[in-house]
Order: structure tokens, then C-alpha cells, then sequence
């Protein structure tokens, strides 16, 4: 519900969902995947994006380098440890870019200092105030972090900030790294950073709280009404353990409370909903369904009472109109008969603009789909995207053509199916298992050979009824590194065969994009 507003300030919305989100476990994203990410973002309107750390793989140096290129309008920052090769590759990724920014970072606590760093509170100032200095010589935009704020003494903080500030830094993000602080406790952190350093008039405060204790948007907040002037966070809340700040919280009670807050936000709200539904396809994980702000329920009234005010008064029982964060139902927008410009247009609508080939693809799986489902629904169209858009890359990679099972409580399950081959070949595979999915799955490592583990495996339906889509997401995990796939079909062990298929691509282009960056190959 708008309130009147009382406005006096801009927060600056910085989304690392592709750098901290992607530390979520089991993330994993091609450099296609991460810029498709990368432009909703735009659209959403955020001021800066995280969009890797340049230094910790050749892949993420690319999809650093290209968001940079490709993205106009956002400030584009590399994250960099407090070392000369991290922001010697940060500063590579982002040259020739106008609106860039490198974020390097640094513990400060004692506990870090003593376990992890194993160096004196001297020295750590010393390579703090050096990698600032450092990064000053590629953009002016930079942005130092102290890790593990909320536990580090407060006067080598301010000491620390003032320091930094000193040698250039143009922005201060304080993190709560490891979820640990409360909502007083963190607006006081930043209350005292504004009254105890002397030149914090300098810079912007940022934050980045994690969710440990599920308090990372109250204390974003906080620290807001303590005079942070930048949030970091992740859409969805994605983030290394339990996440950072989710930043669509974040946005709606500013702009929910604008009485409260008096703080205003670059975002367009109604692109919370697309870029929430891009990033659990695209990331393979579900939002649950509670969840504020975009939780499948979070506008859905279900007792009598809540129903019967929200039928006489809508007010009664909403504070936002769903609308406004661009939430969805499951309205039917296309059927049998709805042709290619129909689909291409309610596709754009969702946030995805297609090529004429990617398109032809969806069409032909909108069709199958329409053939045995009277009403395909917005959510239907984003289960098919989840499957098109996991851009692999077609040259080196496989697709499922036919799916037969046999299966029941008196035969041993027994699959037979036909895989499309990087070599052109279309190979017929068959296995037995202890399941139907079992058996597929071992008649597709029959051919692929890659000596993967299975570590996850579930399916959902897409919609309600009988006719609705299965949607299977399945992680397998390769020399430590973990690949998500997702497939969809009104048969789950189609879904299935398709979902693991998606992860073993993806495995594949991610590994063949990390060493073509190393070695300057395409
Ligand atoms: O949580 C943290 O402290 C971080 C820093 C790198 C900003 O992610
Ligand atoms: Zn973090």
C-alpha cells in the first residue's frame, strides 16, 4: 500500500547475485546464462552489478568482461581479493569500460586475523590501504570491503575505513559476513562508522548482511536508517550458506514504508517477479513458497475470514498489489491455436527476448505441450524456458529424443532411448535400474562416460491438475564442482532423461568455457 511518502534520499541497489549468489551451493552458470541474468537485472533497474570475481576462474574473468561490454547502463564491479593478481585481473576484465568498479576485500577481525590471515592488525591495514591505492590505477569507482565487520573491534574498523578512504575508496561496504548481528546492533555499527570517521563523508556506506539467523533485511534496513546509502544482496536471497539480503525485501519495504524509511530506490518494481522467476530457473533453485515478496503463496489469501475482507476491501488484508512486484498467477495466455508472434510476444513479457532459432526451439515444445494441455500458463511458459535458455553449447553436447520405459512392481525396470551425440551420431542406449529413472540415467552414462555422481533429485509440478507439467532439477557433482539441470514433461522420466542430460551439458560447456578463457581459445 503506497503511504505518503516523505522521500529525502537514494539507496543505491548493488545485486551480487552472480558473484555471492552464485557461491550458493550447487550454482554454477555458463557465461551466456550469467549475462542473460545480467540484462534483466538492467531491466529491473539496479544501479550496480556484481558480476564476478575475475580472478577465481577464466570463466568468470569472461562473464565479467562481457557483462561489462554488453550491459549499458548499470556500474559493472569485479570482486578482488586485497592482492595484486586479483585486481590486476579485475582491472583486465573491466578495461575500456566506462561505468566500472573494482571491490576488493579484506578481513578484519581479530578471529580472521588470527586463524585464517595469520597476520598482525598492522599488516592487514598495510594491504588494505595498498589494494585500494592498487585498483585506483584502473577506475576511480572502487570499493573496499572489510570482512567480517560486524565482529571486528570497532576503532580498527574505523581506523580501517578512514584508511581506505584516504587512499581512494569511493565506497565502504560494511558486511556482516557471517550472518551474526541484529538489527540494533548493526544500525548502531553504522551509526558509530558515521560519528567515529572523520572523512566517511567521502565515500558511500554500503552493507552486505548474510542470513544466518534470517536477519539479513532487517539489518540492511537498520543500517539504512543509520545512514547506509548502499544495499547489497541477492535476488531471491541466493548467497553463500543461508544467503545475503534479499533484495527484493529490501526494495518493497522502502518502497512500501516510504513513511518509515524516507528513502527512495532506482528500481522498477514490476521486473521483481521476471528477474525472481530467471533466477531460480536459471540458478535451479526453488523459491519456496512462502517466501515475501515472491513465494508462490505471498498473495494468495486462503482462510475465510482473509478471503472475505480481501473480497469487500482489498486492504484489509494486502499491503502491496501484487502487480506491483510484477507477481503472477496462473493465468491461462496461450493455447493450441496461439501461433509463433503470440508465444514470441508472451515470452518478451516474461523477460525473454529469443532469437529466431531459440524461438523455433520453444515453439516446438509449446506445441508438444499445448497438444496435451488444454491451458498453458505463464508458469508453464517459464518451466520450457528453464530447459531452452540453460545455454549450452550445441556443438559439444547431447539432447534426448525418444524415452521408452518398463517399469511396474513385478519387472525389473528397464530403459531404452535415443541421445542426439556432439558427433552428429544418434546413438540408441538401453539400460536396466532400480527405478525407471535409474535406468535412464544409467543408459545415458552408458554413452556420455563422464564418471558423474548423482547428488540431487526432485521433481515438482509445474501447475495444479492431473495435467500438469513435471519439473525435474537434478544435481550431479564432478571432481568437487557441482552442475544443476533442470527438464519439464507431462511424463516425469522424460523429464527426468531431460533434466540430467541439461546438467551433463552444462557440465560440459562450463568446463570447455573455463579453459578456452585460459588458454584465449573460443
Ligand atoms: O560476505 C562477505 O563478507 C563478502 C565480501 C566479499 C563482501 O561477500
Ligand atoms: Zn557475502
Amino acid at each position: 500500500m503506497a503511504q505518503q511518502s516523505g522521500t529525502e534520499d537514494k539507496v543505491i541497489i548493488f545485486d551480487t547475485t552472480l558473484r555471492d549468489g552464485e557461491q550458493s551451493a550447487g550454482a554454477g552458470l555458463t557465461v551466456e546464462e550469467k549475462l542473460r541474468i545480467a540484462h534483466q537485472l538492467n531491466k529491473l533497474g539496479v544501479d550496480v552489478i556484481e558480476a564476478g570475481f575475475a580472478g577465481s576462474s577464466p570463466g568468470d574473468f569472461e562473464a565479467v568482461r562481457r557483462i561489462a561490454n554488453e550491459v549499458k547502463g548499470p556500474v559493472i564491479t569485479s570482486l578482488a581479493r586485497a592482492v595484486k593478481a586479483d585486481i590486476d585481473a579485475a582491472g583486465k576484465a573491466l578495461e575500456g569500460v566506462e561505468n566500472a568498479r573494482i571491490h576488493t576485500f579484506l578481513s578484519a577481525s581479530d578471529i580472521h586475523l588470527m586463524h585464517q590471515m595469520r597476520k598482525d592488525r598492522e599488516a592487514i591495514m598495510d594491504m588494505a590501504v595498498n589494494a585500494v591505492a592498487h585498483a585506483k590505477t584502473y577506475v576511480d569507482d572502487v570499493e573496499f570491503s572489510p570482512m567480517d565487520a560486524s565482529r571486528t573491534e570497532p576503532e580498527y574498523l574505523y581506523a580501517m575505513v578512514e584508511a581506505v578512504i584516504k587512499a581512494g575508496a569511493t565506497t565502504v561496504n560494511i558486511p556482516d559476513t557471517v550472518g551474526y548481528s541484529t538489527p540494533e546492533e548493526f544500525g548502531a555499527l553504522i551509526r558509530g562508522i558515521k560519528e567515529n570517521v572523520p572523512n566517511i563523508d567521502e565515500a558511500v556506506i554500503s552493507v552486505h548482511c548474510h542470513n544466518d539467523l534470517g536477519m539479513s533485511s532487517a539489518n540492511s534496513l537498520a543500517a539504512i536508517e543509520n545512514g547506509a546509502r548502499q544495499v547489497e544482496g541477492c535476488i531471491n536471497g541466493l548467497g553463500e550458506r543461508a544467503g545475503n539480503a534479499a533484495l527484493e525485501e529490501v526494495i518493497m519495504a522502502i518502497e512500501t514504508r516510504p513513511d518509515h524509511y524516507k528513502v527512495d530506490t532506482n528500481i522498477n518494481s514490476t521486473e521483481i517477479g521476471n528477474s525472481s522467476r530467471m533466477v531460480s530457473s536459471i540458478f535451479g533453485i526453488p523459491v519456496q513458497a512462502n517466501k515475501a515478496i515472491v513465494g508462490q503463496n505471498a498473495f494468495r489469501h486462503s482462510s475465510g475470514i482473509h478471503q472475505d475482507g480481501f473480497l469487500k476491501e482489498r486492504t484489509t488484508f494486502e499491503i502491496m498489489e501484487p502487480e506491483t512486484v510484477g507477481w503472477r498467477g496462473q493465468a491461462i495466455v496461450l493455447g493450441k491455436l496461439s501461433g509463433r508472434a503470440g508465444l514470441r510476444s508472451r515470452l518478451h513479457e516474461l523477460g525473454y527476448d529469443l532469437s529466431d532459432e531459440e524461438l523455433a526451439n520453444v515453439f516446438t515444445a509449446f506445441k508438444d505441450l499445448a497438444d496435451n494441455k488444454r491451458e498453458v500458463t505463464d508458469v508453464d511458459l517459464e518451466a520450457l524456458m528453464s530447459e531452452q535458455h540453460r545455454f549450452v553449447d550445441t556443438d559439444r553436447t547431447y539432447k534426448v529424443g525418444s524415452v521408452h520405459v518398463v517399469c511396474g512392481n513385478d519387472t525389473e525396470p528397464e530403459a531404452k532411448l535415443t541421445l542426439d551425440c556432439p558427433d552428429g551420431e544418434t546413438r540408441t542406449v538401453e539400460s536396466k535400474g532400480t527405478g525407471p529413472v535409474d535406468a535412464v540415467c544409467k543408459a545415458i552414462d552408458s554413452v556420455v562416460d563422464l564418471d558423474i555422481e548423482l547428488t540431487e533429485f526432485a521433481v515438482s509440478a509445474v501447475t495444479e491438475g492431473i495435467d500438469s507439467l513435471g519439473e525435474v532439477t537434478i544435481r550431479v557433482a564432478k571432481d568437487g564442482s557441482v552442475y544443476s539441470g533442470r527438464g519439464s514433461d507431462s511424463d516425469i522420466v522424460v523429464a527426468s532423461a531431460k533434466a540430467y542430460v541439461n546438467a551433463i551439458n552444462r557440465l560440459i560447456t562450463i568446463g570447455v568455457q573455463d579453459r578456452s578463457a585460459s588458454t584465449g581459445a573460443v
